[in-house]
């Protein structure tokens, strides 16, 4: 079976993620973007692993994803998503459901992972901005969460997918 990871990453951690999982399965990685100039490469895809940040509550492919699913209708698709939330936290799935029809949640594999918050990869200006918006949070533990740059990327949190992707070539 011939597989991709589609990813879009605006701080490296949904890219590292896709590094360590085309690293354990040999899927060439594309940014979405790039991915967008080379139609041919998605169609003739039998497995898709996206990968995509979750920012202000927003999965950031969910339009891209929207856009080109009846294009990947009969593949094997895997959606991972790199939050500071952690997987098991209920907003996981309110963040998903936001963003994705519940035909295409209940057509794809989905495994959330934790991703880490590093404010010297956001522009100065964007940082100060970013900054600002936390302070106005007003729950202090999900202001504490977003200030704290604890690294949470492990390799082994990828186990679900490779499990998945083997899972699936069987
Ligand atoms: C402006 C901004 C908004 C964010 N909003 C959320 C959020 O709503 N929920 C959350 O769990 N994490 C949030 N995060 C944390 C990111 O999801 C986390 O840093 C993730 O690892 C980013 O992925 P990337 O490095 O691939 O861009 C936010 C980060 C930034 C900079």
């Amino acid at each position: 079976m011939t597989g991709i990871i589609v990813f879009k990453s605006t701080a490296g951690s949904t890219l590292k993620y896709a590094e360590i999982i085309g690293g354990e399965t040999n899927f060439e990685m594309y940014e979405a973007k790039r991915l967008d100039l080379h139609p041919e490469v998605l169609d003739q895809a039998d497995m898709v692993l996206i990968g995509t940040p979750i920012h202000a509550g927003k999965l950031d492919l969910a339009e891209w994803i929207k856009k080109n699913f009846p294009r990947m209708s009969k593949k094997k698709v895997l959606l991972y998503t790199v939050s500071l939330t952690p997987p098991d936290s209920p907003k996981i799935m309110a963040y998903l459901k936001a963003g994705l029809p519940d035909e295409i949640i209940k057509a794809i594999k989905f495994i959330p992972l934790r991703g880490r918050m590093r404010f010297s990869a956001i522009p100065f200006f964007k940082r100060i901005m970013v900054k600002m918006a936390i302070n106005t949070i007003k729950d202090p533990a999900k202001k504490a969460m977003m200030l704290d740059e604890t690294d949470h990327i492990k390799d082994e949190n990828i186990k679900p997918i490779v499990d998945w992707v083997a899972e699936q070539s069987k």
